[in-house]
């Protein structure tokens, strides 16, 4: 092998000289339409002359669960989102008039769960675990003259294997990978940056070449970093010689000087151009985006990105959509972190297992820290038919598989070997724990290996905390200091914490009562509510913030999603943890989470202002500002400013009156934010507020419609549940509905819904037929809404 490095200028002439098509473009194409679903098992549906005729067509990603109804005979049970499970099939029929020379494989983001695989009646492999990706090569079973059909089976029969909603189907996306038979493995770039600067960088690839031809052949391999503009910086080329049937991995060094580099503010993306040739025939491009940073933990300072401290502001997340499930939906992901990313947040915990690539993708761009998870239990359950039925055969692979796949992402900072494992307390556990480390740094040693632990004080008996670079410590803030006491050299941080509980829009008072149930099953905004082993939003991010040591957080959760209804059981179905509810409309701790993690001006006051005349009320306001004056219908109801650092909210208590309570918020004496709410007369009409109007015609991008029942002066009617119809005429179809609302058990699947404090959620998908999409939504007594949005 040759591994002196060119010139760019000789390299990109290699490149102008090829004069084949350009490789890359049809190398992974997306394979998501065009298949038939049965729901029911089928014996002997993976043969090819299966008749199908009558099966339903749709697109991929899809979710069968979330299209059932809710019921209490659901074997997921309400932790699992009470929602029906099963088995079902997919089938697709397709054309290739590709040349003998040409591979073809396919790739699986996820499938929940037990997928097994036909090519025309080749078996080509199961897979148990729901989140991992996988891919299959189709090549010797492939008819390249006649039609080819895909079967997939999908068994998520056997439940309870969650503990919260999985979905059920091939719910993320699958692709088509059109290779030479020599060509870049699969996930077979891993470039790391052992030198990382803001003056000088150093790219190393190493890349795993895939001969799969019978013949030795000689190739060479170019290298090419490309700048965020997409400008060639620098080439690296190698020559390889390979056997027969072979993998080789191949090295090169790159120096990129004066590098952007990669951060929160400024997530910059490099791309590694990976080409083969042989000769000058270009058999293969592969594109590595990648970027340039550095992090390390300090056990004193905690967290480091580039050299500078960086309080890691985490949510955790399951991987739910609301209303539209488990099926993926690059669109409706963007707005979670978008979401997410105004409130402070800087990190997403995949928990407790590996996310779709898509959220890696988007955490690259958008400059958002990820601890990328692999299981939520080992060999030990946590409920029957969990992964512990698969782990001792599938957990070497599954891991491998993760870190492969997710290595070259900026985002991932820490890989996390399982969320709460059992074996933290058992015998074994510091075996395991050293076992599943090993396999994680055989592939990447550029993040810690960390494991979000529950009972951290068993975890140091038996050697599973010791097998971690860095202890992840759920909830239990009194071990903070206690372990930092006597390990004083480990790095920790909040893996998990918090777990408070609110139900949008709703408030008991006292505000500083806590109140954990209530008969109508609700939970109160106050953050006086929590489970019963975590905490207040306002002490968890406190424990964190005072402690230099604790790198840093990961809230129980962002979103509320489908399952773990704490502390309610059936008819309740979803979460009230996050501070997001499940149509992504904020509640009172988002503002909260906004006032201690942004700068930019902000006031919210909570609660809505209609109660009963006369009526204490506790009114909080949520700020950065330093001091805000509150006045009722004009009048003067107090300054209050914050008395000391762990002050985190501002709060009034005064008898209602209806009217108008304004709240000004001051910086260094200047007025620089407000908020208002007003007492609400009788509900009038019907507000439709898209997030978006232009949307792309394709038939995946989505409108997420905000449906609020507004007196006749534009308020909010906060006790509204007024049902609201939806009609959509030109080329857009309903996606979904809902309103947060944890014991509604209205399908996600309907044309209408319930307000639900005064608010609900249309979502609106594209077709394939570009135009104009109109919404209209009625309701008895109300005046109606409309809203109109273009498809391009
Ligand atoms: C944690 C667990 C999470 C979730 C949470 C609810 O102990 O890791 O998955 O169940 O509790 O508070």
């Amino acid at each position: 092998m040759d591994f002196r490095p060119r010139s760019a200028v000789i390299i990109l002439s290699l490149c102008i000289l090829s004069l084949n098509p350009p490789v890359s473009a049809q190398r992974k194409l997306n394979f998501d339409t065009g298949w038939k679903f049965h729901l029911g098992d089928l014996p002997g549906a993976q043969q090819p002359a299966y008749p199908d005729k009558g099966w339903r067509q749709l697109n991929l990603p899809h979710d069968w669960s979330i299209e059932g109804h809710f019921s209490p005979d659901n074997p997921a049970g309400y932790g699992g989102g009470a929602l029906p499970g099963g088995i079902g099939w997919y089938r697709k029929t397709f054309q290739t008039s590709l040349d003998t020379a040409t591979r073809l494989s396919i790739e699986f983001d996820g499938v929940y769960m037990n997928s097994e695989v036909w090519i025309n009646g080749h078996f080509l492999g199961n897979r148990p675990y729901g989140y991992s990706s996988f891919i299959y090569d189709l090549t010797p079973y492939l008819y390249r003259d006649s039609a080819n059909v895909l079967a997939v089976r999908v068994d998520n029969s056997l439940q309870p294997n969650s503990r919260w909603y999985s979905g059920s189907g091939i719910y993320r996306h699958v692709w088509l990978i059109r290779t030479s038979s020599i060509h870049v493995a699969n996930w077979g770039s891993y470039v790391t940056t052992p030198v990382a600067g803001p003056e000088q960088a150093l790219v190393k690839a190493a890349i795993t070449i895939r001969s799969d031809s019978d013949q030795r052949a000689m190739v060479t391999l170019v290298n090419t970093v490309l700048d965020p503009g997409g400008r060639a910086v620098d080439s690296f080329r190698s020559r390889a010689t390979l056997p027969p049937d072979t993998s080789l991995v191949v090295s090169s060094l790159i120096p990129v000087s004066g590098p952007v580099l990669w951060s929160t503010d400024h997530p910059a993306i490099y791309t590694l151009r990976t080409d083969i040739y042989s000769g000058k025939f270009l058999l293969d491009r592969y594109c590595t985006p990648f970027g340039i940073r550095t992090i390390h933990f300090d056990p004193d300072k905690g967290f480091f990105l580039n050299g500078k401290p960086l309080k890691i502001r985490g949510v955790c997340d399951h991987h739910d959509l609301g209303c539209l499930g488990a099926a993926l939906n690059d669109r409706a992901l963007q707005r979670q972190l978008q979401l997410l990313q105004a409130a402070g947040v800087n990190a997403i915990r995949t928990s407790h297992n590996p996310p779709a690539p898509e959220l890696l993708d988007f955490c690259d761009r958008m400059g958002i820290l990820v601890m990328d998870e692999a299981f939520d239990c080992w060999e030990l359950p946590k409920v029957k038919y969990d992964y512990h039925l698969y782990f001792d055969q599938w957990h070497k692979k599954d891991l491998q598989d993760m870190v492969r796949r997710d290595r070259n992402h900026p985002s991932v900072i820490l890989w996390s070997i399982g969320n709460e494992i059992p074996e933290q307390g058992a015998e074994d556990g510091g075996q395991i724990a050293r076992e599943l480390s090993g396999i994680v740094k055989s592939l990447d040693t550029t993040r810690l290996v960390t494991s979000a632990c529950n009972v951290v004080s068993a975890a140091d008996l038996n050697g599973f905390a010791a097998a971690l670079d860095i202890v992840g410590i759920n909830y239990s803030i009194s071990e903070y200091d206690q372990q930092k006491a006597q390990y004083p050299h480990r790095l920790f941080f909040g893996s998990e914490t918090t777990s408070a509980l609110s139900t949008r829009g709703v408030y008991h008072m006292p505000a500083d009562k806590y109140t954990l149930k209530t008969p109508d099953m609700e939970c109160s905004s106050y953050d006086n509510c929590w489970a019963t082993w975590g905490s207040s939003a306002e002490e968890g991010w406190r424990a964190i913030r005072n402690r230099d040591f604790m790198a840093g957080m990961f809230i129980w959760t962002g979103f509320d999603y489908l399952g773990e209804p704490t502390p309610y059981t059936y008819p309740a179905h979803s979460s009230y943890f996050g501070f997001i509810d499940l149509c992504g409309f904020p509640k009172d701790a988002y503002y909260f989470y906004q006032s201690q993690w942004t700068s930019k001006p902000m006031v919210h006051l909570l609660p809505h202002w209609n109660w009963k005349p006369g009526q204490p009320i506790d009114i909080w306001a949520y700020t950065n500002c330093d001091r805000v004056s509150l006045f009722l219908n004009g009048k003067p109801c107090g300054v209050r400013s914050f008395l000391t650092r762990d002050q985190m909210h501002l709060a009034w208590r005064i008898p209602f009156s209806p009217g108008r309570l304004v709240a000004l918020g001051y910086r260094d004496g200047k007025m620089v934010a407000s908020d208002t709410v007003s007492t609400a007369g009788r509900a009038n009409l019907i507000q439709l507020i898209p997030d978006r109007s232009i949307l792309h015609c394709g038939g995946t991008d989505l409108s997420f419609l905000t449906v609020k029942v507004e007196d006749a002066h534009g308020v909010l009617v906060p006790d509204a549940e007024n049902l609201i119809h939806f009609k959509v005429t030109g080329p857009g179809t309903i996606a979904g509905v809902d309103n947060g609302n944890e014991i509604s058990l209205e399908p996600f699947r309907a044309s209408q819904r319930k307000a639900f404090h005064g608010m609900c959620l249309v979502v609106i998908r594209t077709t394939d037929q570009p135009g104009k999409i109109t919404l209209q939504a009625t309701a008895a007594g109300l005046r109606p809404g409309a809203a109109v949005l273009e498809s391009r």
